[in-house]
């Protein structure tokens, strides 16, 4: 029976399916604002994720369901987002400006951390969030080139900060600016920690929803530094499908769950290769890994990309696909694995803590 009433528009707005994420609007945490002038309805949803790519989905299929549970003559639906500080509470210096601090990481090199770092922030901002990428990588710093800012110098204004640079949108920094792509840096522990720290700290970002981490593989002195001493509200983790690759990205996700940090779910990247000329789709390195490292640690699976030649190719020029062409297929499938990760973020505790595990350093006998 229909009714028109708040309550009732209320009601029927929760149960409406948010597109893709697997979940409905009540479950998603959203905030719903219901005003009745008649027999016209006014509501406005505020999301806890940013949603440019389904918001009008979203507005129309509130506006069916609201209409058929109320009977209301007109229904005027408005989907909008704010986006919530995750960032861990009291024991760590929060970085000015910036809401969300995610990595992006991988026990394992080479399985496309960086690309999906990119891509990722890209898609998080075309879904209408303020972005910031954070080339945490010193070895082999990546980003500079991936989105075109090869060689470019960021200017100090007042001899404490440096200035982040510009990109598709994104304000970008990277020890890569500082040094160079090609340096190799034979640097130690606590040289890294020092680079680290300091282009996260002394980069004058803007007022940013989320910063997006590229850590180096492994679980050395990058992630510890970023662990304990960044406010990070939470890791994605990269792995291709094969055993080897999941293996390694299962002891990097279990080095983060141990320092507490939030792992908001996994990345299976290089999936399956389509063959561009005939057609065919084939899983060159195995098949199910990330769903299986996903399920064993108890994180969602985000998502999966194809191993795709413009992925490689427009990266490698400085215009990741995201930015390229925003709405292609490969687009959407990052921008809807960047829903999916702020989702999970927005759903962390607000007051999440780190834990500072004891180091022992046993001594020689
Ligand atoms: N889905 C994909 N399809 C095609 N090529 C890809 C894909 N993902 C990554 N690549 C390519 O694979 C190579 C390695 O990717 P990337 O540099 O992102 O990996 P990484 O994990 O950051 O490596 P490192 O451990 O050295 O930091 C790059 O040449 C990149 O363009
Ligand atoms: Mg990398």
């Amino acid at each position: 029976m229909s009714e028109l009433t708040v309550p009732a528009a209320e009601r029927a707005a929760a149960r409406v399916a948010v597109p893709a994420l697997g979940c409905s609007l009540g479950d998603s945490g959203a905030a719903v604002e219901t005003s009745i002038s008649g027999n016209s309805i006014t509501i406005r949803v505020t999301l806890a994720f940013p949603a440019a790519g389904i918001r009008e989905t979203l507005e129309r299929e509130v506006a069916a369901a609201v209409r058929t549970a109320t009977d209301a003559a007109r229904v005027a639906v408005e989907v909008g987002w704010s986006i919530v500080p995750r960032a861990p509470q009291g024991q760590l210096a929060p970085l000015p400006g910036v809401k969300n601090i995610i990595a992006i990481a991988s026990g394992k090199g080479g399985v496309g951390k960086s690309t999906t770092a990119v891509n990722l922030a890209l898609a998080l901002a075309r879904e209408g969030a303020r972005v910031g990428v954070l080339d945490a990588d010193v070895y082999g710093p990546s980003q500079p080139r991936m989105l075109g800012l090869a060689g470019a110098e960021p200017e100090s204004l007042d001899g404490k900060h440096i200035e982040p640079l510009k990109a598709h949108g994104l304000e970008v920094m990277s020890v890569g600016f500082m040094v160079g792509e090609a340096t190799p840096l034979i640097w130690r522990g606590p040289m890294v920690t020092q680079a680290v720290t300091q282009i996260t700290f002394e980069t004058r970002w803007g007022d940013l929803d989320y910063l997006i981490a590229d850590l180096p593989p492994g679980t050395g002195d990058t992630q510890l530094t970023l662990s304990q001493k960044v406010p990070l509200a939470g890791v994605v983790i990269v792995t291709t499908p094969q055993q080897v690759a999941t293996s390694v990205a299962r002891r990097g996700l279990e080095m983060f769950t141990k320092v507490g940090v939030a792992v908001l779910g996994v990345v299976e990247n290089m999936s399956t290769f389509l063959c561009p000329k005939c057609g065919h789709e084939e899983a060159l390195f195995g098949e199910g890994g990330g769903a299986e490292l996903a399920a064993a640690c108890g994180v969602p699976l985000l998502g999966q990309l194809p191993l795709n030649g413009a992925i490689r190719a427009q990266t490698d020029v400085g215009c990741p696909p995201v930015a390229a062409d925003p709405e292609g297929a490969l687009a959407l499938r990052y921008r809807e694995i960047a829903r999916r990760v702020a989702l999970e973020l927005s759903r962390r505790p607000k007051d999440q803590k780190h834990k500072f595990p004891k180091i022992v350093v046993e001594k020689q006998k």
